[in-house]
């Protein structure tokens, strides 16, 4: 039986043609016309400037930078994270400070950052910058997290690297603090087999950023530079992967949805599993479709219910480790922590890819029924929550 994994990449099929066009004007680097058709495309329906990059963690890397990050500098984080998201505050030779959940959204909880914020201010030592995740395709309550930076003067970075096309109150995830970045990982909505967008309403930045990734090579003939730059940039090749990619993003996001919720609707009848909330506030893509797992009610554990999966030859994960759990930073300050540690726990990814066929899904319900002690199905039901 062939291996179900977590989340592959789904190619929409104009990708193809894009890539042979880079191949056949040889635009065989980091300029081209897909770079531009890319960008523009992203920017006509992200509504500003955007930068295509390697990863969405160099786009962190330049965004931290912006924001003036440097050493000694304090740097606010979630601690439910992808370590990607937060090692570039240690590259610029800062340190985090790592913040819990909400059980409502499994983002930053704006009470966290609150009493954070308050002491930083009473310490005299306010962070430079907040990086704030939307995990798994949902938004972070975003209007209480603005409205208390705006308070302190801290600028507010949106890590957006798992949430390309999720909304918070009609605006697009990403576009609502001062800089948003995005990844193209392969495992992502979409993907160009590696690379990340940086975006920003403030153009200047666009530029910047653009400008460092491109070993910040100052005008003129000679190969002067006055400031330190990477190689950043994204290929021709890539993003030609990645203008086919965002044509059929709406498509993706519609299809990550019905996966989710058809998980949610074979498992209605098995207590100790639930769905990841909903947050009313915007749309939440389910990039992935998380579960929570109570092992009294369920009959086994999270573990267990993994180890089961992947005798079945299925793929799944825990929840991501919390940044203040994990060795690597080990001894930075954070505030809770609780909430995020018991998602760790007992929190499970399940098969998410959009591409995944209603029999392969069939396959992991039943498995994970199974594990439940309850009978299969025959057939999948769909009711997609509007
Ligand atoms: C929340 C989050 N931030 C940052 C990253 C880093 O993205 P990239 O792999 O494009 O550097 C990822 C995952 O890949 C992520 O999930």
């Amino acid at each position: 039986m062939k291996r179900i994994l977590l989340s592959v990449p789904h190619m929409g099929g104009s990708e193809e043609g894009y890539v042979h066009e880079a191949f056949a004007t040889n635009w065989l680097s980091t300029v081209g016309p897909n770079i531009v058709a890319f960008e523009e495309a992203f920017e006509s329906r992200f509504g500003q400037p955007a930068v295509a990059l390697v990863s969405c963690t160099a786009a962190i890397h330049l965004g931290l930078r912006l924001l003036g990050v440097g050493p000694d500098d304090k740097v606010l984080c979630s601690t439910l994270t992808f370590v990607g998201g937060c090692n570039p505050v240690r590259y610029l030779g800062a340190e985090p400070i790592f913040l819990d959940s909400d059980y409502a959204t499994w983002n930053l909880d704006p009470n966290m950052l609150e009493d954070a914020l308050r002491e930083c201010a009473m310490r005299n030592k306010l962070p430079r910058a907040l990086i704030v995740v939307h995990l798994y395709g949902q938004c972070a309550d975003m209007d209480p997290i603005m409205a208390l930076c705006e308070r302190y003067g801290v600028a507010v970075l949106e890590d957006a690297a798992e949430s390309l096309g999720s909304t918070y109150k009609g605006r697009p995830a990403g576009s609502i603090g001062e800089i948003g970045v995005f990844s193209f990982n392969g495992n992502k909505i979409i993907t160009t087999a590696g690379g990340g967008m940086f975006t920003s309403r403030n153009e200047s930045w666009v530029e910047k950023a653009r400008f460092w990734s491109q070993q910040a090579r100052d005008p003129g003939m000679t190969y002067e530079h006055s400031e330190m730059g990477y190689t950043y940039r994204m290929s021709n090749v890539l993003a030609g992967i990645g203008r086919g990619q965002l044509e059929v993003l709406d498509q993706r996001i519609k299809q990550r949805r019905a996966i989710a919720f058809r998980y949610r609707d074979a498992f209605a009848d098995l207590s100790g599993i639930t769905l990841m909330p909903q947050a009313s506030y915007g749309l939440n893509t389910n990039w992935l479709s998380c579960f929570l797992i109570d092992e009294r009610g369920f009959g086994s554990s999270r573990d267990a219910l993994i180890r089961a999966l992947d005798e079945a030859n299925v793929e799944a994960r825990p929840v991501c480790k919390p940044m203040h759990l994990q060795p690597l930073y080990a001894g930075c300050e954070h505030y809770g922590g609780e909430v995020a540690e018991d998602l760790f726990r007992r929190g499970i990814c399940l098969p998410s890819s959009s591409s995944l066929s209603e029999e392969d899904q069939l396959r992991v319900i039943n498995c994970v029924r199974k594990t439940a002690g309850a009978e299969a199905l025959a057939i999948l039901s769909t009711t997609e929550r509007k």
